[in-house]
Parts: structure tokens; C-alpha cells; sequence
């Protein structure tokens, strides 16, 4: 989705303890993550050393020192934010240039749920307060999605993921701005 350039460096916002920092890494990226939690980030410095990590609040990334950048994922994190914190980040990252380019990975809650039973009583218990039906993450990331998908975990998982490439409006997106279907 990222269309990753050999050697690319992606920030990945709310990194947590940096599962994912290694896969980045490993594949020959510079991999930069932010989390707010510092103990998190302690946790991610030891665990992947050829990764940098900073804490620093997706709220106010204007006042972080990001790397020179177009490239920022966000894996499993707005669906702990209310609509208002989640906009505002979305804002945020897109307005660092015009061309840049933000992936986006969050739990679906099933709509209807009678598609998945199960998967709606383990997004009901996630932590996470906000996760969010299909329909409720394409309106609220409306007319920045260019691509979209959604990904079944089963067995693995019950939950459903959708992954989500938003853009600013001179990136591929069709004429409303949204995904077609
Ligand atoms: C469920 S964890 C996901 C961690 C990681 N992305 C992963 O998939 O392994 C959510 C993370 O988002 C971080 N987070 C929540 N709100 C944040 C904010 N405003 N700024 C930075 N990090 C935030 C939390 O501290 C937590 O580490």
C-alpha cells in the first residue's frame, strides 16, 4: 500500500513496545517510531537497536522532530481515540507535505453483527473504546481514502482488519475523493 522505495524511512505513529519495528528493519527500511508511552518506548529501543524511537504525542507532532519523510503507518491505535483525536492526527500527518502518504490498520466492529458474532464480542471487549464499524472509519476518514481493503484473520483472529491508504486530494484517489465501493 505504501509503495516503499529501497531505503525508505517510515514513521509509524502510536509504535507501542515496536512489534513492528523488526519487519520494517529487516527489510532494509529506517524505521522511526513515536509512542507517547516512555516505558513503551524503552521497551521498543531494547528490543529492535537498529530502530529509532522517540516519545512524543500524536496529538501535537508538530512539535516532534520528525525524519525527512512521506511515509507514516499507524497500526492499532485510533481505535482507542474518539473521532475528534483521530481527525486531528489524520490532519496532522497530511499536512506535513502534499504528497505524503499514510497506512492505516484498525479492528473492525462487524456491521451487521450478525455476519460475525464473535467478532463483535472480542471488539466489544478490546480495550480500545472506538473500534469503529467499516462504514463509520470511511466517513470518518472520508475524503482522504485512496485505497482500502479488509483483511479476515480467521481462525487466528475473530476481528476483521481494514487497512487504508490515505492521501492528500493530488494523490490516487477517485473523483469524490473516496474509495469506489
Ligand atoms: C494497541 S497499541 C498498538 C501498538 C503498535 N502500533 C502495535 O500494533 O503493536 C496502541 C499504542 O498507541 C499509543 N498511543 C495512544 N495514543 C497515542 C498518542 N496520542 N500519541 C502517541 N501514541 C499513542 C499507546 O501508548 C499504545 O502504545
Amino acid at each position: 500500500m505504501l509503495e516503499l522505495q529501497p531505503g525508505a524511512t517510515i514513521v509509524e505513529i502510536g509504535c507501542g513496545v515496536g512489534i513492528l519495528a523488526g519487519h520494517f528493519v529487516k527489510r532494509g527500511y529506517r524505521y522511526f517510531g513515536i509512542d507517547k508511552d516512555a516505558e513503551r518506548i524503552a521497551a521498543a529501543r531494547a528490543h529492535t537497536p537498529h530502530a529509532q524511537f522517540e516519545v512524543g504525542d500524536a496529538g501535537s507532532l508538530s512539535a516532534l522532530k520528525l525524519p525527512d519523510t512521506l511515509t507514516f503507518y499507524i497500526h492499532g491505535v485510533l481505535h482507542h481515540l474518539d473521532d475528534e483525536t483521530c481527525r486531528k492526527i489524520v490532519r496532522d500527518v497530511l499536512a506535513i507535505d502534499a504528497k505524503v502518504r499514510l497506512a492505516l490498520t484498525e479492528p473492525i466492529r462487524p456491521s451487521p453483527w450478525i455476519r460475525n458474532p464473535l467478532g463483535l464480542l472480542f471488539a466489544w471487549l478490546d480495550e480500545g473504546e472506538f473500534v469503529r464499524s467499516e462504514n463509520h472509519w470511511r466517513d470518518l476518514l472520508d475524503v482522504k481514502i485512496s485505497d482500502c481493503s479488509t483483511r479476515s484473520l480467521w481462525p487466528r483472529w475473530p476481528v476483521t482488519m481494514m487497512d487504508a491508504l490515505v492521501m492528500n486530494s493530488n494523490g490516487r484517489t477517485s473523483d469524490d475523493g473516496r474509495i469506489p465501493g
